[in-house]
This record gives structure tokens, C-alpha cells and sequence, in this order.
């Protein structure tokens, strides 16, 4: 038998061979796989260096961050390897560990907070809610802000809500000015990027008579000294608080404006998020102001649709889809414990 013709059989057999050979090459060679991952992975550190521009001191810092950035790395990849509805992406935030995260990013300090009795009568009590709503399509919300490193979240979430209303009552949409809340509102909890709450920030902003524009007094990422503005933008005449830890009495609010939210961002998920439908990790103690600008359901899952004011690189395009009507009475992330919105 000279001329062989590869039968059916012996190509099997060699796919098999190949096969196995496959299974056994990673015990085979762990060290070249090892340098060659670890290789891989400082590649992937300088091309997101690259994308974020991000430079450091010295090469100690480097090393210390590449370090960071390698652990998130894998956490990420093991998150998205898990199938969830939502996915993680080696964000702006990818070399900074949690704790470092949570120090700058946020700034909602809620725990003190006298929340609204979950069955307190309000004025939205007897809206019928349609089946999703966007209030970006209304044209009642701006793009989304970057608030840097300044925990005035606070601030963002509150001239967010108090742009809708005001969209909703004049026609017009105004970018206003977060900066003269952090830098004139210094009454109670409020303490501009040292945190703040959104109510005290409407009690602020009513007792100035409304703010001015975003591009009049520009956000500026510190704490500065309070300029008199030179003309008022918008105005707001009252608040009210939602009931608490009720999602139905949040969707009545959600359907009439866009609403101011804390919720429990601190997580390592929440960090790096990037799309799809946010079910957590996340517990509920709040830390974080940011704004629920609609709901709808995807996937027979329902959501939250949420502005952060984390720039639009991060989440989708700066937005978040939180599970909605949770088994939890608090809702995802404790989004239903402290609503509120500003009245026109
Ligand atoms: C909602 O309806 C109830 C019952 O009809 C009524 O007592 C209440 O005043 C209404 N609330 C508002 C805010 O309109």
C-alpha cells in the first residue's frame, strides 16, 4: 500500500491527536503561556494608557498603577465571562482601586436623611405611568457632565433634575451652572466636593432665587469661592421627596420629570460598567447623586434608565440601565430609598 488516500478514519483520527494535543500543550508549557499573558496584559496596560492618555510620575508609579490596572483587568474578564446582563470595560477608572474610586467620584452623604414615609400622599400619586419613557427624547435632559475629581455628585444630581423640570415648563433646555451650587451652597450637609445632598442643594438653589448657566459660572472640578452670578437662568419654587422604598411611587415621579436618585455606587462592578442591564453587585448604603431620566424594559428585564455625571466614556455614553422593581423594597442599589425632585 503506497498511495494512501486519507480515509474518513485516519483524519479523525489525526483530528483526535490534535485535539488531545491541544488539551495537554497548556500543562505542557505553563511558563511561556505565563510570560506570555503577563506580556499580553502590560500591552493592554499601554494601549489603554494610550487611549486615556494617562502618564505618570515615574516608573514606580507606572508599575504600581500597571499593577492595579492588571488586577481590575481580571476581574472584569471574569465578570464578563460569567454571562450577566450587563458588561464591564477597562474604563477611564481601570487604574484606580475601589477604595481610590469611591474617595473622589462620589460625595452623596445620605445616611442622615429623614426619608418621606413609602405611602405619604405626593403630588404625583395618581399618574398613570406609560410603558417606558426617555425624557432625553423630550429634550428635557443636557448631555452628560464629567464632575472629575470633586465628590459633588450631589450638585450634578440636582441641577440635572432641576434641567428637566425646567425644559418641561419653559420648552427650554439650559445647561446650568453645578459650580455656583458647589461654590455658594455651603449651608448643612452641603460641602461642595467634600459631598452634599440633593435636597439641601434645592433648598440652595431656591433661597438664591434659581442658578445661572453652565457656560456663565463653567464647572471648574474644586472648591472656589462663590461669584455672584450675573443673571438667572432657571428658577425652581419647592421640592418634594418621593415616598420611600416604593419603585411604583418612583415610576409616577420618573414618568412626570427627570428625578433626583442616591443609590449605592461604591462597587467594583458599578466602577466599570459599561452597557446592558445593571443588577449589581451593590448594597445600600448611599454614597452616590445621580438622576433617573426614564425607564423601560429590555430583554423582559426592567430598568432604570439613570445619568451619571461620570463623563460619556463611561457606561452607555455616561448612562446606566438599572434593574428595575427589584425584590427589595430599597430597589437596585438602594434607588428608591432617598428620590426627589424639584418643583417649577
Ligand atoms: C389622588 O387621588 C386620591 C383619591 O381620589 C385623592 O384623595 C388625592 O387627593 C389625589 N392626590 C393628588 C395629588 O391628586
Amino acid at each position: 500500500m503506497a498511495a494512501r488516500v486519507a480515509s474518513p478514519l485516519s483524519c479523525l483520527c489525526l483530528c483526535l491527536a490534535l485535539f488531545l494535543i491541544s488539551l495537554w500543550l497548556p500543562f505542557a508549557t505553563p511558563r511561556r503561556l505565563e510570560e506570555e499573558s503577563s506580556s499580553s496584559m502590560s500591552a493592554r496596560f499601554e494601549q489603554w494608557m494610550a487611549l486615556h492618555g494617562r502618564q505618570y510620575m515615574d516608573a514606580r508609579e507606572k508599575e504600581q498603577r500597571s499593577q492595579i490596572f492588571e488586577e481590575n483587568l481580571k476581574f472584569i474578564d471574569s465578570v464578563n465571562a460569567e454571562g450577566r446582563p450587563y458588561k464591564l470595560s477597562a474604563n477611564k477608572f481601570a487604574d484606580l482601586t475601589n477604595d481610590e474610586f469611591r474617595v473622589t467620584r462620589m460625595g452623596f452623604k445620605g445616611h442622615e436623611c429623614a426619608a418621606r414615609a413609602s405611602d405619604a400622599p405626593f403630588m404625583y400619586a395618581n399618574v398613570s405611568a406609560p410603558t417606558s419613557m426617555d425624557w432625553r427624547k423630550k429634550g428635557a435632559v443636557t448631555p452628560v457632565k464629567d464632575q472629575g475629581q470633586c465628590g459633588c455628585c450631589w450638585a450634578f444630581s440636582a441641577v440635572a433634575a432641576m434641567e428637566g423640570i425646567h425644559q418641561i415648563k419653559t420648552g427650554k433646555l439650559v445647561s446650568l451652572s453645578e459650580q455656583e451650587v458647589v461654590d455658594c451652597d455651603t449651608k448643612g450637609e452641603d460641602q461642595g466636593c467634600n459631598g452634599g445632598l440633593m435636597d439641601d442643594a434645592f433648598k440652595f438653589i431656591i433661597n438664591n432665587h434659581g442658578l445661572t448657566t453652565e457656560a456663565k459660572y463653567p464647572y471648574k472640578a474644586v472648591d472656589g469661592t462663590c461669584k455672584k452670578a450675573s443673571s438667572i437662568a432657571a428658577t425652581i419654587t419647592g421640592y418634594e421627596d418621593v415616598p420611600t422604598n416604593n419603585e411604583k411611587a418612583l415610576l409616577k415621579a420618573v414618568t412626570s420629570q427627570p428625578v433626583s436618585v442616591a443609590i449605592d455606587a461604591s462597587g467594583y462592578e458599578f466602577q466599570f460598567y459599561s452597557g446592558g442591564i445593571f443588577t449589581g453587585n451593590c448594597g445600600t448604603e448611599l454614597d452616590h447623586g445621580v438622576t433617573a431620566v426614564g425607564y423601560g424594559t429590555s430583554g423582559g428585564t426592567k430598568y432604570w434608565l439613570v445619568k451619571n455625571s461620570w463623563g460619556e466614556q463611561w457606561g452607555e455614553a455616561g448612562y446606566i440601565r438599572m434593574q428595575r422593581d427589584v425584590a427589595s423594597k430599597e430597589g437596585l442599589c438602594g434607588i428608591a430609598m432617598q428620590p426627589s425632585y424639584p418643583t417649577a
